[in-house]
């Protein structure tokens, strides 16, 4: 699945893709989002402090997400850089939340908003009316990729993760 991209401050990437988990070399940046506190924090996911993640546990988290929904790895012309997803698919509702992580070496080039836009064209292939996201208050650069993809703000939950607001996003797909 090919996503192009457009210019972003004269460093775009061309393309991205998004496939199965499967190259060898996806462990790599995944171990690196996974253990990756901060990130994790702002991918509200409770993160502990001292967590050590080893191969089998990146494996592990992979075919959790796989079986639970969608689990794609993105890909640039520099290699894997991150991966999206959509879980708790409601199969009868016809939505799913989505959720991207991009590692901080490929963020900043148009990666995030081309992969989820892939994504969003995922969705709609797989028979989705609707893709929602959870995103903390403060989270700047999610909140500009979301907005600018046509997400819109359905509400917001107050002091819900570790004390920060989360903003409802929705963006129906037909
Ligand atoms: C959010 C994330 C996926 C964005 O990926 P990215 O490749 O850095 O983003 P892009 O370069 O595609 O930029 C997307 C938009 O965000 C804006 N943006 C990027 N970084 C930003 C920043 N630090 N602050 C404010 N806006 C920012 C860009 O200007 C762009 O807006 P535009 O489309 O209106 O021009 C990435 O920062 C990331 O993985 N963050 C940590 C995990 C996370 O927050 N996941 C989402 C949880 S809901």
């Amino acid at each position: 699945m090919e996503h192009s991209n457009r210019s972003v401050d004269g460093q775009s990437i061309s393309s991205i893709r998004l496939r199965a988990f499967g190259a060898e070399h996806d462990l790599q940046v995944l171990r690196e989002i996974r253990r990756d506190y901060a990130l994790q924090d702002i991918l509200m996911a409770y993160p502990e402090e001292s967590r050590d993640v080893s191969d089998d546990d990146v494996l592990a988290w992979v075919s959790r997400k796989e079986r639970d929904g969608v689990f794609l790895v993105v890909v640039t012309e520099r290699g894997p850089a991150g991966f999206v997803q959509l879980s708790n698919v409601h199969r009868k509702g016809e939505y799913a939340w989505f959720g991207i992580a991009i590692a901080a070496s490929s963020r900043g080039r148009g990666v995030g908003r081309a992969a989820l836009a892939g994504l969003i064209d995922h969705g709609g292939t797989v028979g989705l009316r609707k893709i929602i996201g959870d995103v903390r208050a403060d989270n700047s650069a999610s909140r500009a990729m979301c907005e600018g993809l046509g997400f819109e703000k359905a509400g917001t939950y107050r002091s819900h993760y570790r004390g920060h607001d989360v903003i409802i996003y929705e963006k129906h797909l037909r």
